[in-house]
Parts: structure tokens; sequence; C-alpha cells
């Protein structure tokens, strides 16, 4: 399939992330359940994954479970978890075809001990992958990793491997699960809901964000081009006048 004519392909985010919400309403207008709205959701993550691929962007987060999701009924959850496992394990050969590699952040140790060995060993086996770094946000909360990363700094304070004096806002980026990934240009949520339940609050500073009611399983292709195509018709200021940035 052809790229989106309309992209300027020396324009691009090097980091799309997305909250893909709306499973469960997609569901109930198919007169189904909510899992259902999630195994079809699955469709619109290798659209998108396949699309940035292609485009040749550099990193894809997905928020695809939050810290907060776990107080969701267990069936829902339970079936959210069996739904990572056999899709990392179904899709493992085309991540590695398409030289995707695979990273995941959040309190991964919380996940049962067969999606965390499952998620671990595709990390590991798609490590030498070097297009497209696919990031799943798993048991995640900004929160939280924000609360880690103080923890880690306090402690690295006591044990003198930095100083007090020596923390910028370079330093608090090392901490996070996010160290080594540059912060999203771009940020999509899907399904009309105008917020960011808790994700990536520091690294989406200052990102565009993309709205749309489509719901996730309904998000193709051509919408993630079309949310590429609206990213780069913003003039991203930074703080400096509309002037400046043309001098
Ligand atoms: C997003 O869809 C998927 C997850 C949060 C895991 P939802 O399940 O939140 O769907 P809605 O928002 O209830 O429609
Ligand atoms: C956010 O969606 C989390 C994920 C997409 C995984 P939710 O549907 O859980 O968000 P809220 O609770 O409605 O804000
Ligand atoms: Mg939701």
């Amino acid at each position: 399939m052809s790229l989106d004519s309309r992209i300027n392909l020396q324009k691009l985010p090097k980091h799309v992330a997305i909250i893909m919400d709306g499973n469960g309403r997609w569901a109930k207008q198919q007169g189904e359940q909510r899992v259902f709205g999630h195994q079809n959701g699955v469709r619109s993550v290798k659209e998108c994954t396949e699309a940035a691929a292609e485009l040749g962007i550099e990193y894809l987060t997905m928020y695809a479970f939050s810290a907060e999701n776990w107080n969701r009924p267990q069936e829902e959850v339970n079936a959210l978890m069996s739904l990572l496992v056999s899709t990392i394990n179904s899709e493992l050969d085309t991540l590695n075809k398409n030289k995707i590699r695979l990273m995941a952040i959040g309190d991964l140790k919380s996940l049962p001990n067969e999606c965390y060995n499952e998620l671990m060993s595709a990390i590991d086996n798609t490590k030498n992958n070097d297009r497209l770094t696919l990031v799943l946000a798993l048991s995640y909360s900004s929160k939280q990793e924000i609360t880690f990363a103080a923890k880690a700094i306090a402690n690295d304070v006591l044990n003198g491997a930095i100083s007090i004096d020596s923390i910028t806002e370079e330093t608090i980026p090392k901490y996070l699960f996010t160290s080594n990934i540059p912060d999203p240009e771009l940020m999509i949520r899907t399904s009309g809901e105008h917020r960011i339940s808790n994700f990536l609050m520091w690294q989406l500073s200052y990102a565009e964000l993309y709205f749309t009611d489509k719901l996730w399983p309904e998000f193709e292709r051509q919408d993630f081009f079309d949310a590429i195509v609206d990213y780069q018709k913003r003039e991203r200021r930074f703080g400096k006048t509309s002037e400046q940035l043309t001098e």
C-alpha cells in the first residue's frame, strides 16, 4: 500500500504515543461483551505499527494497560492479560520480519508471571531489530513512574553517586522508564475523551495533542496518517513568538 502523499517525510515526529481508548464502547455498539472490543483493537495496533514503520517513525508508544486498569472486573483484567500473551506470541515473527524492536514501560513486575515471561522473551528476541521501536505501556502510571524516579534519585544522593546541586531538568528523565527514548512530539487519543489519564506526564510536556472521536477498533492506517498530517500543520513554538521561528 502506498504512503500518504500529504505527509512530509522530512518533518516526521520521531516518537508518537497513543492512548488506545474506546474498545468497550465499540463492543457495546456491536451488541458484544467488552472483551470483543479488546480483541478487535489488536488489528488497529497492527495497522498503526506497520504505518509507523513504513513512514520511518522511530518510536511508537501504545498505552495498553494502566495501573488504574487493575481496578476493572477481574474477568476483563484476565482477558486483557491473556490477549497480551497470545498477541505477543502470534506477532513475534512479524515483528522480526519487519525489524521492529519491542520494549515495555510500567510496573512490569506486577504483571502475571506468564505475561511477564512472554514479554521479556519477546523483548530479548527482538532487541537487535533497528527499524521501529514499539513501546508497550503496561501497568503504567506516570505518577508512579515519577515517584520511583524520586526515590531512585534520593537513593543516589544518599549513596554519593550524585550531589543535590547536580540535579537538573536533564537528570529526571534519566530515572524514568523512558530513559534513552526521546519525548513524544505527538500524542493521539481515540474515543473522544480529552484527557491524559496518567500517561507520560513529564514526557508529554510539549507534545502536540490529537484527539479523534473514532473508537480504537475503528482506528485505521489512514487515521494514523491523518494525525501525522495534522501534526505537520502545527507551529511548535516552545514559548517563542511565531515571528522568532522564521528569523
Ligand atoms: C481501551 O478501551 C482499552 C483499555 C483501557 C485496556 P476501554 O476498555 O477503556 O474502552 P471504553 O473506554 O470503556 O469504551
Ligand atoms: C486509559 O484508558 C488507559 C489505556 C488506554 C490503557 P481508560 O479508559 O482506562 O482511561 P479513563 O480511566 O477513562 O481515563
Ligand atoms: Mg476507556
